[in-house]
């Protein structure tokens, strides 16, 4: 088996990640409510073949956990999980992190989370087996204004983190703090 990836909140706008990843080499599971827009992520790919589509309400721990499970028995070690989750799923990537902690494998978590997580870096357990990396998603300074980060910029980011393999980091902008949009 080859290596093995999860993108959760990979048909938005991670979308371009989770198509990357397949393209470099990665079987790409990627979690999604929506099927059509998960067959899009396939389907735009030059890699249709390498993906598991898993249809699931993240908010749903238990549907999650049996899902994880499932996957861990079908594929087997991961090798990168990249993560987008709304805070509407406190429990989600902690139920992620616990159905992979005791795989041989390391593995990298790469936590995509939103701007406020440089004011207040969330908490996040550490996990035998899993390299733990924070992606903050900033913003751009566009002057005289700012705006928030595209589709296209955030994948982009996302992408050279993965690359770039740092314990930290910033899409965009992130200071100064009160430089951001809407404020
Ligand atoms: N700092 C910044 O500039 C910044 C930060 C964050 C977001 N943004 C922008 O804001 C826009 C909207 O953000 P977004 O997070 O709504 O967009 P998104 O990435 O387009 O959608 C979220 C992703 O998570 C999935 N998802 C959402 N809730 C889920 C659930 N309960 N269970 C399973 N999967 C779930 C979505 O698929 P389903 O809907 O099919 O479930 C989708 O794949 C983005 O397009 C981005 O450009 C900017």
């Amino acid at each position: 088996m080859g290596h093995e990836a999860l993108v959760v909140g990979g048909s938005g706008m991670l979308a371009e990640v989770s198509r990357w990843l397949a393209h470099t080499g990665y079987h790409v599971t990627v979690i999604g409510r929506d099927r059509s827009r998960l067959e899009q992520v396939a389907k735009n790919s030059s890699t249709p073949d390498r993906f598991t589509l898993l249809d699931l309400d993240y908010q749903d721990t238990t549907a999650l956990e049996q899902a994880m499970s499932q996957l861990r028995s079908e594929r087997g070690p991961i090798d990168v999980a990249v993560t987008w989750i709304h805070n509407t799923a406190p429990e989600a990537l902690s139920v992620i992190q616990h159905e992979f902690a005791y795989q041989a494998e390391e593995w990298r978590l790469y936590h995509v989370c939103g701007s406020r997580a440089w004011i207040k870096p969330p908490f996040v357990e550490e996990v035998d087996s899993c390299l733990y990396r924070r992606i903050i998603l900033g913003f751009v300074w566009e002057e005289p204004v700012a705006r928030w980060l595209t589709n296209d910029e955030i994948a982009c980011g996302v992408i050279r983190a993965i690359e770039t393999d740092q314990p930290q980091s910033i899409i965009g902008k992130v200071e100064p703090w009160e430089r951001r949009p809407g404020y």
